[in-house]
């Protein structure tokens, strides 16, 4: 079911509206409330995952494709993680370079714990964790 669409005013400085306006425009919302409520969920999130609260997400890592040992070792983690983990998509990005997507779906600090482990592991040459809405 639809939660129903509910008015309130807010009363902003001019400036800080001029800015936001701006904002909107750069991030090509269609309006003031569609803005506003990207920006409440997007600080909910952010909330939720420093609390350890349910997040989905995904980890990007780039590797040497030469390094075997590499590989196994990302693996192994994977498998170690495998409650939180929904998929995985490797990439071969060209002859030197892999690119793996594990997306993520659990508890902020479970995610964040997965998100550590493959980042350190020794021939990674760059990993982010991008965290979103786990739906609720
Ligand atoms: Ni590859």
């Amino acid at each position: 079911m639809k939660a129903k669409l509910l008015r309130f005013g807010v009363s902003l400085d001019g400036e800080l509206l001029r800015k936001f306006d701006a904002f909107i425009s750069a991030e090509g919302y269609d309006n003031r409330s569609q803005a506003i409520a990207g920006l409440i969920r997007k600080e909910f999130i952010t909330d939720s995952f420093a609390h350890g609260g349910p997040v989905a997400g995904a980890v990007t890592i780039v590797y040497d494709h030469h390094r075997r040992e590499v590989v196994n070792k990302l693996l192994d983690i994977q498998h170690d993680h495998g409650g939180i983990i929904i998929s995985a998509q490797h990439v071969h990005l060209d002859h030197d370079n892999c690119l793996e997507i594990v997306a993520v779906k659990g508890p902020g600090a479970k995610v964040k714990a997965l998100a550590d482990a493959l980042k350190s592991v020794k021939g990674v040459k760059h990993s982010t964790l991008s965290v979103t809405s786990a739906g609720k």
